[in-house]
């Protein structure tokens, strides 16, 4: 099996972390390089805890690119008060030693896409999709190129974590979104409706803990700190991994279902600003353009991240 080439899009974030190292543990997957964007916390966090997470894995190797560090027509809002003041609040950690790279994240982008064979790479963004619109703004040639976009964001059921109509990644960064709904190339959505069914539990949160290793330590410590705040809002028994969702599914789709549908991304009304209008009826003739997922195994994706994370 030849792994499927990928560049991870980010800004860990506690859940991107877990993302990064489902990846990194996963013959599946080669990372070529790792993308920074402002979001959960501003960009040189972001770039930083990416670095923090490859040490983690043993993995000073992997390339890690900074990108842009506003939207690209609005000022940042970030979520410090989901992920704490780093992003990666909960445990104690070192400062990272391996270096950032010096090429722009988007550079980086585009030349990736320009020099590996076409159709052979896929962008895994889990943050506000800045760095992605923008190389296809700077570089349309690259469009054709994307083997597929496979990303965390939106919902249709669930409407909003931000607003009440919006998730987090696409009303940061709304235009953005709308560039990359609208480009054509393959799309897998992870909405809010299928990671609100991926929850963390005590006896899930226990089985990281139980690896007895540093990641399944951090991890258990990260996912115990992000816990707590959608425990308070939801009520429920724990919090949704969001961003590993798209790892899992390059690793083994067979644990999502979703439909093929029109999804199109609100970028004018202040009420609903961000929002994925998704047409999961199929009430419009609008073109299909997104993969949107509905449905998760979760004791399956739960298992599979037990087991390949204890890998590391
Ligand atoms: C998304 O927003 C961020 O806070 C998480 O990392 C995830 O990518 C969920 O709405
Ligand atoms: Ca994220």
């Amino acid at each position: 099996m030849t792994p499927r080439k990928i560049i991870i899009d980010t800004d860990p974030g506690q859940d991107d972390a877990v993302a990064i190292l489902l990846a990194l543990a996963s013959p599946e997957v080669d990372v070529l390089g790792l993308t920074a964007v402002a979001g959960n916390v501003p960009l040189p966090l972001t770039e930083k805890n990416a670095r923090i997470i490859c040490e983690l894995a043993g993995r000073p190797d992997i390339k890690v690119f900074a990108g842009c560090d506003a939207p690209l027509a609005r000022a940042l809002v970030t979520a410090e008060h989901v992920h704490g003041k780093t992003g990666l609040d909960g445990p104690q950690m070192a400062d990272p030693v391996m270096p950032l790279q010096d090429q722009h994240a988007v550079d980086f982008i585009i030349d990736t896409l320009r020099s590996e064979p076409a159709g052979s790479v896929t962008l895994v963004p889990v943050g506000p999709l800045t760095n992605i619109a923008t190389a296809f703004q700077r570089a349309p040639d690259i469009i054709p190129r994307v083997q597929e976009i496979v990303l965390m964001g939106g919902a249709y059921f669930e409407v909003g974590n931000i607003t009440p109509a919006a998730e987090f990644n696409i009303y940061v960064d709304p235009e953005a979104a709308k560039i990359v709904f609208d480009a054509g190339v393959p799309l897998v959505v992870m909405p809010l409706d299928v990671t609100h069914k991926a929850l963390t539990t005590k006896a899930r949160i226990d089985a990281f803990r139980a690896m007895g290793t540093k990641v399944g330590d951090m991890v258990a410590a990260w996912t115990d700190f992000f816990e707590r705040f959608d425990m308070e809002k939801y009520g429920s028994e724990g919090a949704p991994l969001h961003d590993p969702c798209t790892v899992a599914y390059l690793i083994d789709p067979s644990l999502f279902t979703g439909r093929l549908i029109n999804v199109e991304i609100e970028t004018e009304s202040e009420l609903t600003l961000g929002m994925t209008v998704a047409d999961w009826w199929g009430i419009t003739d609008r073109p299909k353009n997104a993969l949107f997922i509905g449905d998760i195994d979760a004791e399956g994706f739960y298992a599979l991240l037990a087991e390949r994370l204890a890998r590391l």
